[in-house]
C-alpha cells in the first residue's frame, strides 16, 4: 500500500540566509549576547538562532530555524508582534538567567523571557538538538524538568518532535499554535490549532474565535475524527490528560528524519516531512478534507455524510428544524425531535449509530470509571442527557462521555468510527422494534428466493461456461437464457470460456494491450472475425457470483455512443472477465501527450472529443438508470474509436467491485484541508462532484497537452491547474495552448473564443468546493452554448486519481496556499 502524500515547498517559512554569520556555539552566559549577524547552532547542527528577515520583509526578528537540514525554515520566533526596524538587535543574557532582547539604537527591550521566580546561581542559555532554547541552572544535569525556561513552552506556529501540544492546566500555560499573519510576517495570524479543554478536550483548529475544524476527542488510539493511524517508521504520538496538563505530543522513531506540525498562514494546518532527496517538506496529512469536516456544517442533532447526495440528514426520530433552509442546502439550524421536546418520558431508549466521529464534547462530561452499562444508566437518569459513549475504545471500551443538548459536528466515519447511543423516545423506540420483526420476516422471504435463484444461476452458469450450450455471442446477438421455466427475461451476456483462451491466443503476451488497475486487458479475434478486448480481472473481489453478474447485466445495459461496450462476460472458477468491443486507436493519453501524434488532433477535434466526454459522462451521471460515478476519470481512461470518438471506458468498476475495494487499488483523493491518509480518502470524497472535478483537469489537459501531474512552471512551480489559474487572473488564458499553436488559436477568433470558454469551463469544474461546481448537464449547457459563465472560484488545491504506475491529477489552491507547491508521490506505509 502507498500512502499519498503532497510536497509542500518551504518558501513560506523560509527565509535566504542573506550573510554567513558568525557562530559562537551553542550557549550563552550571563554577560554574553548575541547581536544581529550572529548565531548560535546546536551541537548536532541541527538548529541555528539568531536574527532574520522573513519573505520579503526588511524587520528583524530573533528566532530559530532548521541549520543541517530543511535550512531556513523558522520554528520559532521570539519578538513575533515587535519586530525591530534595524540590524541593531542584541540579545543579552542577564545574571539572573533571563534574556532580554533590546533595540540597540535605544536600549529598549523588545522582548524578553520570563522573569524567574528564584534566581539561579550558575545561569547559561543553551540551544538544544531538539530545537528547544533554555535557560537552565548549570550546576544541574539536562532533564527537562530542570529548565528554568524554554522555547517550547512559547510556540509560535510549529509543534516539533518532544513539543507539547495543548495546555498546562495547573499554570494555564497555552501551548497552542497560531499562524502567521503572511509569510513575510511572523505576527499572530487568525489561524490556530490547540486543545480546547471544555468538557472532554478536543483538539480543534480555529479561525479567529470561530472553531472551523474539530479532530474529535481522544478515544485512547487516536482523535476520534482523524483516520486511523498506521503504524509508521518516522514517529510516535501520545496523548496525555491528567489533572496538571493535556497535551498531544510525538516523537520521531528515527532521529535522523525531520517532522513537524506547522499551522501555515494560509491555514492549512497538518504534519509535514523533510524528504531530503526532493529537498522539500512533504504533506503527510492536512487537517480538515472535506465538506464533513467543516464544524458543525449540518447543525444539531444531525450526521453529516459525505457520500450521500445530501451531505446532512436528521438522525433516526429527528426532522429538519427549518425545512425551508434544508431545501437549499443549509442545513445549519441542524435537527430537532418529531414530538415536544424535555425528557425522561417514560420508555425512553437508546440507538446505536456506528461508526461514527463523536459529536462535538466542549459540554460534555465524562468518567474513566465507569462501564458502558453504567454510563447508559447514568444519561437515562440525567434528563437533559441526550447520548453516551466509551471513552476509552482500547482493551474492549471502558469510561463514559455524555452529551446535553444538541450533537453537533457528528458525521458519518465508515473506517474509523466508532459507537454512539442516542436518546429516542418510547414511541420511536417502539416503531423501530416493528420495522425489526418485519425486517426479520422479509430477510427469510428473500434468503429463501435468493437460494432458489442461486440455485437456478450456478446451474445454468455451469452450462453456459462449460459449453453445454454451445452458442456464443454473434455480433448483436445477445443469449436470453431463461432463468429456470419461469418468463423472466434476463439477458446474460456470457461468453465460452474456451472461446476467450482461442480468441487470445490462451492470454498470450502478443495480444496483451495493456494493464488497468484492475487487470490485464488482452485483444482478441473471435471465429467470426469481431475483435474484441477482454479484461481479465484480478481475482477475489470478494463478491459473490450472483452480484457479479448482476452487476454485469446492469452496466452492459448502459449503452451511448461515447462510451465503450461492455459485450458480455465470461466467468471460470475463480476467474471473472469483462469482454468489450475493441478501440483501435488507444487511449486519448496515448495522443495529446505525444509530440508527434498529439498533431492529428487539430482544434476541432479537441472540442468534438471534449464534447463527446461530457456527453457520456452525463448520460452516466443523470441519463441513465444506475447514475454511475465513474470514479477514475482521465485520459487513459477515454478511448478512440476508428473515427477518433472518445468512448468512456472503465465505469461501473466501482459498482462491479463494491466501492472500498476499487478505491482500494486505484484511487486516492485528497482535498485542501486533507488529511492525507488515504482510507480518509476512501471514506470520503467521492461523489458526481468529484467526477466533475476530473473532467475538469481532463479538459485542461486536452488543451494544454500537457498532464497536470508532473507538470510544473519554472517560474512558479504551479501545477497544471495552478499554471491554468494564475494565467486566467493574469487575463491571457489562451497562453495555455503551448506555443506552436498559439499562432493558430489567436488568428482565428471563433476559435480563440471557444478555447476561451472551454478553460473557462474547465475551471469551472475544478473549483475547490464540490458544491460550487456545476453538474454535467450544466457542463454540457455550458460548453455548446454562448451563455454568460459565472467567473471561477480558485481551484481545489489537489485531487488525485491513482492507478499504481500510472497517471494521476493534483491541482492547486492559490486561495488558501500561496508559493506552495504541490506534488504527489508514493512512500511506503
Ligand atoms: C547587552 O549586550 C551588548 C553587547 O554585548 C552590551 O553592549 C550591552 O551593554 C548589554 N546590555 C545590557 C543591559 O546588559
Ligand atoms: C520582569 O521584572 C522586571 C523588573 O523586575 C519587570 O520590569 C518586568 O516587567 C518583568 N517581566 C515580566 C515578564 O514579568
Ligand atoms: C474574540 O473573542 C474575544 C474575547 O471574547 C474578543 O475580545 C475578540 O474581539 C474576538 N475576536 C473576534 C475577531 O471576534
Ligand atoms: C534513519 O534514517 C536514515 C535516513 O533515511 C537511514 O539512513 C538510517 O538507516 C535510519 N536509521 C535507523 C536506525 O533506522
Ligand atoms: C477512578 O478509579 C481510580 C482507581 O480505581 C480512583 O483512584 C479514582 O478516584 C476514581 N475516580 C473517580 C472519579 O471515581
Ligand atoms: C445532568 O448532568 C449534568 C452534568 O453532570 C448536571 O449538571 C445536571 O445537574 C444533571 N441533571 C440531573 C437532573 O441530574
Amino acid at each position: 500500500m502507498e500512502l499519498t502524500v503532497l510536497l509542500a515547498s518551504s518558501l513560506m517559512l523560509c527565509f535566504s540566509i542573506v550573510s554567513t554569520t558568525a557562530s559562537i556555539l551553542d550557549t550563552i552566559v550571563p554577560g554574553q549576547s548575541i547581536k544581529d549577524g550572529e548565531t548560535i547552532i546546536s551541537t548536532g547542527r541541527s538548529f541555528e538562532l539568531g536574527f532574520f528577515s522573513p519573505g520579503t520583509s526588511t524587520n528583524r526578528y530573533l528566532g530559530i530555524w532548521y541549520k543541517k537540514y530543511a535550512t531556513g525554515t523558522v520554528v520559532w520566533v521570539a519578538n513575533r508582534e515587535t519586530p525591530l526596524l534595524d540590524h541593531s538587535g542584541v540579545l543579552n543574557f542577564t545574571s539572573q538567567g533571563v534574556l532580554h532582547l533590546r533595540d540597540g539604537v535605544n536600549g529598549g527591550i523588545v522582548w524578553s523571557s520570563a522573569n524567574l521566580t528564584k534566581p539561579p546561581k550558575n545561569p547559561t542559555a543553551l540551544l538544544l538538538d531538539s530545537g528547544n532554547f533554555v535557560v537552565r541552572d548549570g550546576n544541574l544535569k539536562t532533564s527537562n524538568v530542570d529548565y528554568l525556561w524554554q522555547s517550547f513552552d512559547y510556540p509560535t506556529d510549529t509543534t516539533l518532535p518532544g513539543m507539547k501540544l495543548g495546555r498546562n492546566l495547573a499554570t494555564g500555560m497555552d501551548w497552542s499554535l497560531t499562524s502567521w499573519k503572511s509569510p513575510n510576517d511572523p505576527a499572530r495570524g487568525e489561524f490556530s490549532l490547540g486543545i480546547d479543554p471544555r468538557g472532554y478536550p478536543q483538539l480543534v483548529l480555529k479561525q479567529g474565535n470561530n472553531t472551523i475544524y474539530r479532530a474529535g476527542p481522544w478515544n485512547g488510539n487516536r482523535w476520534t475524527g482523524s483516520p486511523k493511524q498506521q503504524s509508521n517508521s518516522v514517529y510516535d504520538y501520545w496523548f496525555v490528560f491528567n489533572e496538571r496538563e493535556v497535551y498531544f505530543a510525538f516523537e520521531l522513531i528515527n532521529e535522523s528524519l525531520l517532522s513537524r506540525y506547522t499551522v501555515t498562514a494560509s491555514g492549512a494546518t497538518g504534519r509535514f516531512n523533510w524528504k531530503d532527496d526532493r529537498r522539500g517538506w512533504v504533506t503527510y496529512f492536512l487537517m480538515g478534507a472535506d465538506q464533513c469536516d467543516i464544524f458543525a456544517k449540518c447543525g444539531p442533532t444531525a450526521m453529516c455524510d459525505i457520500d450521500g447526495t445530501n451531505y446532512c440528514n436528521c438522525l433516526d426520530g429527528f426532522r429538519p428544524g427549518s425545512p425551508a433552509d434544508w431545501a437549499v442546502r443549509d442545513w445549519s439550524g441542524g435537527c430537532t425531535t418529531k414530538g415536544p421536546l424535555g425528557r425522561c418520558r417514560k420508555g425512553e431508549g437508546f440507538v446505536r449509530l456506528q461508526k461514527v466521529k463523536l459529536p462535538d464534547t466542549s459540554g460534555s462530561w465524562f468518567d474513566r470509571n465507569l462501564s458502558l452499562k453504567e454510563c447508559r444508566q447514568r444519561c437515562l437518569t440525567n434528563c437533559s442527557c441526550t447520548a453516551y459513549s466509551s471513552l476509552d475504545v482500547t482493551r474492549g471500551g471502558s469510561g463514559c462521555l455524555l452529551w446535553f443538548g444538541g450533537l453537533v459536528d457528528l458525521r458519518a466515519y465508515p473506517d474509523n468510527g466508532q459507537d454512539l447511543y442516542v436518546r429516542v423516545d418510547a414511541s420511536y423506540l417502539a416503531s423501530i422494534k416493528k420495522k425489526k420483526r418485519k425486517v426479520v420476516g422479509m430477510r427469510i422471504a428473500v434468503l429463501i428466493s435468493l437460494v432458489a435463484v442461486v440455485v437456478t444461476v450456478i446451474v445454468l452458469g455451469w452450462r453456459l461456461c462449460l459449453g453445454k450450450i454451445k452458442q456464443r455471442y454473434q455480433g448483436k446477438k445477445k443469449y436470453r437464457a431463461r432463468k429456470g421455466s419461469n418468463n423472466d427475461d434476463l439477458e446474460l451476456p456470457m461468453f465460452d470460456f474456451t472461446t476467450i483462451t482461442s480468441a487470445t491466443n490462451n492470454f498470450s503476451d502478443d495480444y496483451k494491450l495493456g494493464e488497468g488497475g484492475f487487470g490485464p486487458v488482452y485483444k482478441g479475434t473471435l471465429c467470426d472475425g469481431q475483435v474484441i478486448a477482454v479484461k481479465r480481472l484480478a481475482t477475489s473481489s470478494g463478491q459473490g457470483l450472483e452480484e457479479f453478474k448482476n452487476e454485469v447485466v446492469l452496466i452492459s445495459k448502459l449503452q451511448h455512443r461515447n462510451l465503450v461496450r461492455l459485450l458480455g462476460c465470461c466467468i471460470e472458477g475463480d476467474e471473472r472477465m469483462l469482454v468489450y468491443e475493441y478501440m483501435p486507436n488507444k487511449s486519448l493519453d496515448h495522443f495529446i501527450f505525444d509530440e508527434s501524434r498529439s498533431k492529428l488532433l487539430d482544434w476541432q477535434r479537441r472540442i468534438d472529443i471534449i464534447e463527446g466526454i461530457s456527453r457520456g459522462l452525463l448520460y452516466l451521471h443523470q441519463d441513465s438508470r444506475l447514475r454511475i460515478i465513474h470514479r477514475d476519470l482521465k485520459t487513459s481512461n477515454v478511448l478512440l474509436d476508428i473515427d477518433m470518438n472518445p468512448k468512456i471506458s472503465d465505469f461501473g468498476m466501482a459498482r462491479m467491485f463494491g466501492g472500498d475495494q476499487t478505491e482500494a487499488c486505484t484511487s486516492r483523493v485528497v482535498g485542501t484541508f486533507g488529511y492525507m491518509a488515504p482510507e480518509y480518502a476512501i471514506d470520503g470524497l467521492f461523489s458526481m462532484k468529484s467526477d466533475i472535478f476530473s473532467f475538469g483537469v481532463l479538459v485542461l489537459e486536452v488543451l494544454s497537452g500537457r498532464k497536470n501531474r508532473g507538470f510544473f512552471t519554472s517560474d512558479h512551480g504551479l501545477n497544471l491547474l495552478g499554471h491554468v489559474w494564475k494565467l486566467w487572473m493574469e487575463e491571457k488564458p489562451l497562453e495555455l495552448v503551448k506555443e506552436e499553436q498559439r499562432q493558430i488559436v489567436v488568428s482565428d477568433s471563433r476559435l480563440a473564443a471557444l478555447i476561451k470558454r472551454h478553460i473557462h469551463v474547465g475551471l469551472l469544474c475544478v473549483q475547490q468546493e464540490p458544491e460550487d461546481r456545476p453538474n454535467m448537464s450544466t457542463v454540457v449547457l455550458m460548453l455548446g452554448g454562448d451563455s454568460l459563465l459565472p467567473d471561477p472560484k480558485p481551484p481545489g488545491f489537489f485531487a488525485e486519481r491513482k492507478v499504481p504506475e500510472t497517471d494521476s491529477s493534483s491541482s492547486y489552491n492559490k486561495s488558501r496556499s500561496i508559493g506552495e507547491i504541490t506534488v504527489t508521490e508514493f512512500i511506503p506505509r
